[in-house]
């Protein structure tokens, strides 16, 4: 079945087949697995979703930013197709293939730095997170993890505890892993001393928070998202995160980049960390790198990634052959089609339509930021009174729905309306998504969508 690339409203949304499934969903599905919209999808390609029935909706959520490439690539198509015939598994552990080795290679390629470098493949961004945590740790023989405000970094033990905010992610969920400890993040929208103080009193209160809470000595690393997702896409001022990579390294404290959600293409570079000319220690990446196939990865410092024991790190699924194979065919793709100017003429198309939204209502707008194709808006109710609007961003949502567009929100107070789409989108459909964005947001604020 071929994918047209337009969007088709054939039912009410979610149709009658969807909410057929969605009724099996709730008797066979546990509750705590949520779904933002029970639209059943049958088929996925380029800037469409299509569901069971006969809906195609424009997709602005990438299935929360990882297929950049689009969904079935043609090119990821080709190499799972092909590796799946070949051989399935073998436990990189027990007896290893050149596709591990392959994608190890071109991390060290790509990501910030030209030292050398050596990997570890996982099956989560959680995992890899956890990986990383690990790796600093041995190295630096030291306990103490740093972490910020608004920080999202999984839903396991460990990362639970790195993530900052309660609901959904935390709650009843503890006791949590230990020696983390919490510094403010460099929010300029709401920094508490003003947007032209960020920098400089966030990087001191960082500064202070390991100094008193936690002794620079005792200090493994220093984990950040470059630029936050599911915190609400927040965007550090300018040379912020160089002087703490600086500062880091002065201390012999580890600089850990979670690019999971930046990286490969989406923020218009090939990693965020590259906007601030930043190298961090480790990197650790997933989502996007394998076009919609479970692989992650901590990427770093040869002589921090070899600093492990023999049989330290690893898994029985960690570097699956097909997914080492769908990642080697993303990046191909990302390569050969130039995604990150692609993520750079996104930004170029959305920025004057979400400045002219602002303009329209400047007491609901208050900030717009973000990089390449991860932008965002933040939603609030009283203009320059910066009261978080939790309740608009959800009814701009519903409306978006029901039009056949499918978008997100996100935000420690659930206030934020971020924007993904795969870079495979074309300009029409980005145009015909934003025509619905902003006609569901004027419906919105006018108090008409139930
Ligand atoms: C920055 C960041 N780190 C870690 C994770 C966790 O990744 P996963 O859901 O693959 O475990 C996410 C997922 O949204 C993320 O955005």
């Amino acid at each position: 079945m071929t994918l047209t690339q337009q969007r088709i409203l054939a039912t009410e949304i979610p149709g009658p087949r969807s909410q057929a499934l969605q009724a099996r969903k709730v008797a066979a599905v546990s509750a705590g697995v949520g779904t933002t919209l029970p639209v059943y999808v049958e088929q996925a390609g380029g800037g469409i979703l299509r569901d069971v029935d006969g809906n195609q909706l424009i997709d602005f959520g990438s299935g929360i930013a990882v297929t950049t490439v689009g969904n079935a690539a043609p090119r990821v198509v080709e190499a799972v197709q092909r590796q799946v015939a070949d051989f399935t598994h073998t436990c990189f552990m027990v007896t290893p293939y050149e596709e591990y080795v392959a994608v190890c290679e071109k991390l060290a390629d790509l990501t910030p730095g030209d030292h050398d470098k050596r990997s570890a493949l996982f099956n989560s961004g959680a995992e890899a997170v956890e990986n990383a945590v690990k790796v600093a740790r041995h190295h630096t023989g030291r306990d103490a993890i740093v972490v910020f405000d608004h920080a999202y970094h999984g839903r396991t033990n460990l990362t639970m505890a790195l993530t900052a905010k309660n609901m959904p992610y935390k709650h009843r969920f503890g006791p949590f892993a230990g020696e983390v400890y919490r510094a403010p993040m460099a929010y300029p929208y709401r920094w508490p001393g003003g947007a032209e103080a960020c920098a400089e009193e966030a990087f001191d209160a960082l500064v202070a928070t390991v100094h008193t809470q936690v002794g620079e000595d005792n200090c493994a690393a220093v984990l950040i998202e470059p630029i936050q997702g599911e915190g609400g896409f927040i965007v550090p001022p300018p040379g912020w995160l160089a002087r703490v990579a600086t500062w880091c390294r002065e201390q012999g404290i580890l600089l850990i980049a979670d690019e999971i959600q930046t990286g490969f293409a989406r923020t218009g570079d090939w990693f965020a960390c590259d906007h601030e000319g930043v190298v961090p220690d480790l990197v650790t990446t997933a989502k996007g790198m394998a076009g919609g196939l479970p692989l992650a990865a901590v990427t770093g410092r040869a002589d921090v990634m070899d600093s492990v024991h023999v049989g330290g790190l690893g898994g029985t699924y960690g570097g699956n052959p097909v997914a080492c194979a769908a990642a080697l065919a993303a990046i191909e793709t990302m390569e050969a089609e130039d995604l990150p100017a692609r993520a750079r003429e996104v930004e170029a198309a959305f920025l004057p339509r979400l400045r002219a939204l602002a303009e329209r209502h400047p007491d609901r707008v208050g900030d717009i930021r973000g990089r390449g194709a991860m932008l965002a808006i933040e939603l609030v109710s009283d203009g320059t009174g910066r009261t978080p609007d939790a309740a608009l961003a959800s009814a701009v949502h519903r409306a978006c729905s029901a039009q056949g567009l499918v978008t997100l929100t996100c935000g420690t107070f659930g206030n934020v309306f971020r924007f993904l789409p795969p870079l495979a989108i074309g300009d029409d459909l980005l145009a015909e998504g934003l025509d619905v964005f902003e006609a569901a947001f004027d419906a919105a604020v006018a108090g008409k969508v139930e």
